[in-house]
């Protein structure tokens, strides 16, 4: 055959090739029919990252709804549980990335930022680190290791990370975990430190819930990033991840934005990031109506005002804990009826979606 013949047939062979990869590519990465939404993006109308959790891979690969919506109008995903430490480490020495780079893979493919969630918490660690046996030297060297490996092996696909999560009690002392009764009260400067030498250029978290409610906490936080920030050298922090697991009445508003604002004076960067507004706390309601409609709409309008009154350089993003009522963490693990979301039981927007909108449209750029 002339070198001619053979060129030509090595091209058909490869065209073959990328075309068979093509279509298995898509066919994996997109499972399920992408549906036409009518609405303008959520993201399009906000000058920061608008974050959708994604608790359940399930749903992201085959429920079509949840994964349009997701594709549609949000531009920063978290994982709601495939990147804790039980699913990411599920036994001494043995890691388990699947899950989590199927959601990498995803965020690459529909360009979404991929916020990490989370490195260090008390909640979803595996048995074996449970029932760890060791110095307080063993200890810590075990929790370096699932720290780096892991922003390690995100590094440069993740921008972001929650370093620590809910360490300190609602009256503001230091929560007994395995993590302080094994390292010592200094364990989270440590697995900061021990972030920012995987990834010297990811942006470091510390996240909870009810620091707005709770004087003490917020205290607490702050005379935390005060410490942080006077070592010398300082300890690398440069966020704070406001859980906003609120409820439609408190906390109010100007706690809300007092807690803003005392991160903002020390110069932090905030991000809203587990944002859901439960509606039936008290059991109430059996269903939800068009006044609750209203009143959620008016509450997630306050909540977007009041972020958005930080500098842009501080705003790293609101993410919303779900996407639909019948998909929201609240309902099993609370075991009570609730509406929290931005879509209903049928993925369709509620009044909440819209009043998101124009009050992210309204937000000083
Ligand atoms: C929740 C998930 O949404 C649930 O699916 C899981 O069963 C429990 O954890 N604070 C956090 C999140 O930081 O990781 C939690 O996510 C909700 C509270």
């Amino acid at each position: 055959m002339h070198l001619r013949h053979l060129i030509l047939l090595a091209n058909r062979l490869l065209l073959l090739l990328v075309l068979i990869l093509m279509s298995s590519a898509c066919s994996e990465n997109d499972p399920v029919e992408i549906i036409e939404l009518e609405e303008e993006p959520l993201f399009s109308h906000a000058m920061f990252p608008i974050g959708v959790a994604v608790g359940d891979l399930d749903l992201l690969k085959n429920d079509a709804y949840f994964r349009s919506i997701s594709i549609h109008h949000f531009n920063s995903v978290t994982a709601g549980n495939d990147m804790k430490m039980d699913a990411l480490h599920p036994q001494q020495g043995s890691y388990s990335w699947s899950n989590a780079d199927y959601i990498v893979d995803f965020c690459k493919q529909y360009d979404k930022r991929l916020h990490g969630h989370v490195l260090v918490w008390h909640s979803q660690v595996p048995s074996w680190m449970e029932s760890y046996e060791g110095s307080s030297d063993a200890w810590e060297a075990m929790l370096k290791d699932h720290v780096q490996t892991v922003v390690a092996h995100f590094r440069d696909l993740v921008p972001s990370w929650d370093v620590v999560n809910e360490a300190f009690e609602d009256n503001g002392t230091l929560r007994h975990t395995i993590w302080r009764d094994n390292i010592g009260d200094d364990y989270m400067a440590k697995c900061f430190q021990w972030a920012h030498e995987a990834d010297p250029d990811a942006i470091l978290y510390y996240n909870d819930y009810g620091i707005p409610y709770h004087d003490s906490k917020l205290r607490a936080v702050l005379d935390m990033i005060d410490d942080f920030q006077h070592r010398d050298p300082p300890i690398p922090i440069h966020g704070i991840g406001l859980q906003m697991h609120i409820h439609h009445d408190i906390p109010f508003r100007e706690a809300i934005q007092a807690t803003v604002d005392s991160i903002r004076a020390r110069g932090l960067m905030v991000h809203f990031s587990e944002l859901d507004i439960q509606m039936n706390q008290n059991q109430v309601y059996s269903e939800f109506n068009d006044a609750l409609d209203l009143l959620q709409a008016e509450r997630y309008r306050e909540v977007v005002e009041v972020y958005c009154s930080l500098p842009a350089s501080l705003r790293d993003g609101i993410t919303i804990w779900g996407v639909s009522d019948a998909d929201t963490w609240i309902r099993y693990f609370f075991n009570r009826l609730d509406w929290p979301l931005l879509f209903d039981e049928q993925y369709q927007p509620k009044a909440a979606f819209y009043s998101t909108s124009d009050a992210l449209s309204d937000c000083e750029r």
